[in-house]
């Protein structure tokens, strides 16, 4: 086991080391495919710290990344890791390591036949999409925050629902306003090429963020998103966690 993760107790038996060297030839010219195709668009769309995230914590090109070697760049940063992880989660255990500083990771990557969309978590989604975020100090505390806040409120459906949509209209499809531009830092939208030139085109309506819309806002996972709300900063979604806890916890 990750020594790391000792203290995991829900989200122990989901627990995988990556085996890193049973990545094939052609499986690591997939994952430089997919990065080739999204950075041209990223460099110009993507907001800074996502961009300066990519290069602290060591991701590359030309290989599917090696965990504990991003682990390495990351934990001294912001104490956040990147733990492989067998696949989709429960809520508990997802929460429990989100509230922990750890990023459930999966460690399979997607076939040629799924280049833009992947019903699975992968890899590419996963640690190209999700972790150089959290190289960021204020997103890793928000993270972090909202995992602890998501787990007080186990059992309570109604009420994860709403913070399962503050995640959807942050972490996975999150934008943010930079010298007067919107700018990508969600998940969803920083792996997928369709869905970044829905927003570049201005197909989504793009409202600024606010906390009692976004937790009352549903959305569909399947459609291309019709409403986003953007922030000015990321202190903005830190106080929206603190905040939704005061309400909800
Ligand atoms: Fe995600």
């Amino acid at each position: 086991m990750n020594p790391s993760a000792a203290h995991l107790t829900v989200a122990e038996p989901y627990l995988i080391q990556q085996d890193w060297q049973g990545y094939t030839f052609d499986q690591h010219a997939v994952w430089a495919e997919l990065v080739r195709r999204r950075m041209p668009q990223l460099a110009e769309h993507a907001c800074a710290e996502y961009l300066d995230g990519f290069q602290q914590i060591g991701l590359r090109e030309d290989t599917i990344p090696n965990l504990a070697e991003v682990n390495k760049r990351l934990g001294p940063r912001t104490g956040w890791n990147a733990t492989p992880v067998s696949g989709f989660l429960p809520p508990d255990a997802f929460f429990e390591m989100l509230a922990a500083r750890q990023f459930p990771t999966t460690t399979y990557l997607r076939g040629r036949e799924s280049m833009e969309y992947t019903p699975e978590p992968d890899i590419f989604h996963d640690v190209f999409g999700h972790v150089p975020m959290h190289a960021h100090p204020v997103f890793a505390d928000f993270l972090q925050h909202y995992g602890k806040v998501c787990a007080g409120l186990m059992g309570d459906k109604d009420k994860l629902e709403r913070m399962g949509r503050l995640f959807w209209f942050t972490v996975e499809f999150g934008v943010i306003r930079q010298k007067g531009e919107i700018k990508l830092y969600g998940s969803g939208l920083i792996s997928s090429h369709g869905e970044s030139n829905y927003v570049i085109q201005g197909g989504p309506e793009i409202r600024d963020f606010n906390l009692e819309q976004v937790l009352d806002q549903q959305f569909l996972v399947s459609e291309m998103q019709k409403v986003l709300y953007a922030v000015e900063s990321f202190d903005q979604i830190y106080e929206a966690a603190q905040e939704a806890e005061r309400r909800l916890a």
